[in-house]
């Protein structure tokens, strides 16, 4: 395996850019390929069967830009198909549910725990899962915010509307008094100002994000896959690739990752 081949990283569209943005931040030396599924999101909402085919078409695309890992950054794609891919693959692949349950039990001290996801990550019931064989005393208490991803994806991130609806889904929450709680979908870290205001400064946000970059790059060096920091680097460090509407991705991702995106390239997902 070529050490300094790229990492691929896939979401079913923008919020996996959330990860991306962390691998950068914490490894920047690494190059990416990243694909967003932007004409079959959300995931959130479909059933395993399906998010489960989706991962694979997309790992079989990644496998042709000759990527050295891969990295699940969709929680739902995660919940569903990793440890399934896992078996199959012949190059490490993570996702970032056990990076967020990790970090989750290690942060918090009444016991309490809350994960907020769609209703698909929340219906797999696998955070409480992880947690359990991780602190087996640990309450878990999980709730599904389908709306949050729709609000995100229309850039209400600071908006009235959000902040009503935010505060419906927490309540429920809140009444548990958990002291921690799991970001467990992509598009959460953008709602985490509104999240931090309702949970109040004592409630430890957990954004999975972060740790599964820890991961990731303990991975690569477990294996000896580290990129030279002086290989010549062979075309752009971050390759972008989604199945629909690339415009409008470009413009997502240059506000949220470090320096301009400049391309973005649409490909047709079913053929793979
Ligand atoms: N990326 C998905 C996740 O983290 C959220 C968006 C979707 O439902 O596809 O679960």
């Amino acid at each position: 395996m070529d050490r300094n081949a790229p990492v691929g990283v896939f979401d079913s569209g923008i919020g996996g850019l959330t990860v991306a943005r962390e691998i950068i931040r914490q490894i920047p030396e690494e190059r990416i390929v990243y694909f967003g599924d932007t004409a079959r999101l959300p995931y959130g909402s479909k059933s395993r069967d399906t998010v489960a085919r989706y991962s694979r078409q997309i790992i079989r695309f990644l496998r042709t830009k000759e990527v050295k890992a891969i990295v699940i950054a969709c929680n739902t794609a995660s919940a569903y198909a990793l440890e399934a891919i896992q078996a199959e693959s012949d190059i490490p692949v993570i996702g970032v549910v056990n990076a967020g349950a990790r970090t989750a039990v290690s942060s918090t001290r009444n016991g309490k725990i809350g994960v907020i996801g769609t209703e698909g990550t929340v219906g797999s019931g696998i955070y409480k899962e992880v947690m359990h064989k991780l602190r087996p005393g640990a309450e878990v208490f999980e709730k599904s915010c389908p709306l949050f991803v729709p609000l995100v994806e229309e850039g209400l991130l600071h908006d009235s509307v959000t902040d009503e609806i935010a505060s419906r889904y927490l309540s429920v929450l809140k009444e548990k008094y958990i002291d921690t709680l799991v970001l467990g979908c992509t598009h959460y870290p953008l709602l985490r100002s509104t999240l931090r205001r309702l949970m109040g400064d004592e409630v430890v946000l957990v954004n999975p994000a972060y740790e599964t970059a820890v991961e990731l790059r303990e991975l690569l060096c477990s294996q000896g896959l580290e990129r030279d920091c002086q290989a010549p680097l062979d075309g752009e460090r971050y390759q972008f690739y989604v199945s629909d509407l690339a415009e409008k991705f470009t413009r997502f991702a240059t506000s949220i990752l470090p320096g301009e995106v400049k391309k973005t390239e649409k490909i047709n997902i079913e053929d793979y």
